[in-house]
């Protein structure tokens, strides 16, 4: 059954819309959006979608598929709560970005909603960035409420912020919101400014999924956050984003071991970000390979949230080596298992997802979640 057509058992009409909003890939620039630095995510062939219709009365209703639901999760359009801890989580990015709209004077038309996906959850894939992009995407077309790219990853970030309860940058909002097909986002988080990076012809972006679940709410990624803030005050500066690593090095003994690393590690993530937009529009796979391997050292030594799958999936890709088309490889998002990315020819794609595979397996005796993405544009909403 097609998801119009699960809309149409669920909720017994047609749905009128679908709204659609993909995943992200990271390829460089991680652990810097919050830092007031520039990131380069794709969006990915993978997303949220929603199927939608207007409905009658006050109250609305989702069904979200896969989930073993018995009836639609329904409330009241207009009066909604935070869902606590015993509450159904996924529900509060939905109202996250609903309330963030409601801010903005609109009084929400009540709605029924299929949702369905093909993005992997705790994949560090952004599943729930791309649930509240495809969200605002409906609320806009039912509304007629319009807004613009950056606004509307503004009001996502929001939810994500105050209704989720993750501390998280702007960088996944704004991915699935401005991707363009065949091109690199080039995001600069300070000022929101951004333009394209071509991906070079013939070559392929493969993501490997360890299947190893993060959970960004946990608390490490929130302290990153905070020890960086701790770095930025003793060092005196109000973002690392005018830090130069010669600064940082200068403060080391002020700083501690721990903090002299977080703050390497954003200094030189930024500038790893500059080359590599650079190299990516120069098309030098040398250079390329380099930064992302720098940029996953970065991450693994001095940032500390690598683990031990990513660490060898990304090993096993430099062990393929450039000899056989492998560009280069890192580990995406938010870290604590997730996913890595990897560039590679076209031709030999298919083959470095094989080792890969095969390096997991053996290591790990579990099956890896390898496939080949592809960079497209963003959230999209039509009328059925
Ligand atoms: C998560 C957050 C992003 C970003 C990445 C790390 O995906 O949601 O804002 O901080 O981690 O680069």
């Amino acid at each position: 059954m097609s998801s119009g057509e699960s809309f149409e058992s669920v909720f017994g009409r047609a749905p009128e819309f679908v709204s659609r909003a993909p995943g992200r890939i990271n390829l460089i620039g991680e652990h810097v959006d919050y830092l007031d630095g520039c990131v380069m995510p794709i969006a990915i062939d993978r997303a949220i979608t929603i199927h939608f219709a207007r409905a009658r009365g006050s109250q609305s209703r989702i069904w979200p598929e896969g989930f073993g639901l018995e009836e639609p999760v329904s409330f009241e359009t207009n009066n909604f709560y935070r869902q606590g801890p015993d509450g159904v989580q996924w529900l509060n990015y939905v109202f996250g970005v609903m309330a963030g709209y409601q801010d903005d004077g609109l009084v929400m038309p009540a709605f029924d909603a299929f949702i369905s996906s093909d993005l992997p959850t705790g994949a560090g894939l952004s599943s729930s960035a791309a649930l509240e992009m495809s969200v605002a995407m409906l609320i806009e077309r039912l509304s007629g409420m319009q807004k613009d790219v950056v606004e509307r990853a503004l009001i996502c970030q929001k939810a994500e912020h105050e209704w989720a309860g993750v501390p998280c940058g702007i960088m996944d909002q704004f991915a699935s919101g401005a991707g363009k097909a065949g091109q690199v986002l080039h995001l600069d988080c300070r000022d929101l400014s951004f333009d394209y990076a071509p991906l070079p012809e013939r070559v392929s972006v493969l993501t490997a999924d360890t299947r190893v679940k993060h959970a960004l709410g946990d608390g490490e990624y929130r302290k990153r956050r905070e020890s960086c803030e701790e770095a930025a005050g003793i060092l005196g500066i109000d973002s690392f984003r005018d830090a130069t690593l010669a600064e940082v090095a200068a403060a080391k003994e002020e700083l501690g071991d721990l903090l002299y690393r977080r703050a390497r590690h954003a200094v030189t993530e930024m500038q790893r970000v500059e080359e590599f937009s650079d190299a990516l529009r120069k098309d030098q796979s040398d250079r390329i390979a380099n930064l992302m391997r720098g940029s996953h050292n970065s991450l693994r030594d001095d940032f500390e949230v690598s683990c031990e799958e990513l660490d060898v999936l990304v090993d096993a890709a430099y062990e393929f080596g450039p000899e056989q088309g492998l560009i280069g490889s890192r580990m995406t998002g938010g870290g604590f298992g997730g996913s890595t990315v990897s560039l590679v020819k076209s031709e030999t794609a298919a083959a470095l997802k094989e080792y890969l595979e095969k390096s997991y397996q053996q290591k790990f005796g579990r099956e890896l979640n390898c496939f080949i993405t592809s960079a497209e544009d963003g959230a999209s909403c039509e009328s059925l």
